[in-house]
């Protein structure tokens, strides 16, 4: 099982980072192999409309050159895709958006290859935000028909600096039975 974690938050070590960190550590005791993505360290323009990703069906994205094909092709290639984002303004970040429309845009057009892939997701704030965050990555899973896994919760955790997640003691909780149920789904699906 290959396990694709995309934080979509700015800051490298953040709490974003550090909830995708605690599934993929018990996917990997599982035997998984984790890829992990930060968007932060890669160059990703929000999709420029051109539709020729459309027009050439070639798998790839034709209107920027910029990390986009490889970040495109690590997607096609994961069984399982994790997105984190934190909340911003009530939202999600731009970068995870600009992943969302690049390789959501490019899947769609493309066979749907990301269909029946395993998505997941995960979100901190220090407030509000969290729930409408959540289903705005939630959808993009089920837009692109991937299956997506409960947990006894909404993956989502308190906490405003940098580890301020850890004292989440029930967020946790809901992120170690997310994985579990990852790892049970994947028997059934990979
Ligand atoms: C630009 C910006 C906007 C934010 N907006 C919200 C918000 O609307 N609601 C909230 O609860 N927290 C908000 N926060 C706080 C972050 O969601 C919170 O610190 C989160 O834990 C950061 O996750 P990270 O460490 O993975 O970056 C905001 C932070 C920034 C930098």
């Amino acid at each position: 099982m290959l396990v694709l974690s995309v934080n979509g938050s700015p800051r490298r070590h953040g709490n974003t980072c550090q909830m995708l960190d605690r599934v993929c550590r018990i996917l990997a005791k599982a035997g998984a192999h984790i890829d992990e993505l930060h968007l932060e360290e890669r160059e990703l323009s929000p999709c420029g409309a051109c539709m020729l990703c459309a027009e050439k069906q070639d798998g790839k994205c034709h209107g920027r050159v910029d990390d986009g094909n490889e970040i495109i092709a690590r997607s096609q290639a994961a069984d399982v895709i994790l997105l984190g984002s934190p909340v911003y303004f009530g939202s999600l970040t731009p970068l995870i958006k600009a992943y969302m429309d690049r390789v959501g845009f490019v899947g769609r057009v493309n066979g749907n290859f990301l269909a029946r892939k395993i998505g997941a997701a995960v979100v901190p704030a220090r407030r509000a935000g969290k729930l409408f965050t959540f289903a705005e990555l939630n959808m993009w899973f089920l837009i692109n028909g991937m299956i997506v896994p409960g947990s006894s919760y909404w993956t989502v955790g308190q906490g405003r600096e940098e580890g301020e997640i850890q004292q989440d003691a029930e967020a946790l909780q809901t992120l170690d039975l997310l994985a579990d149920n990852i790892k049970w789904l994947a028997t059934k699906l990979v």
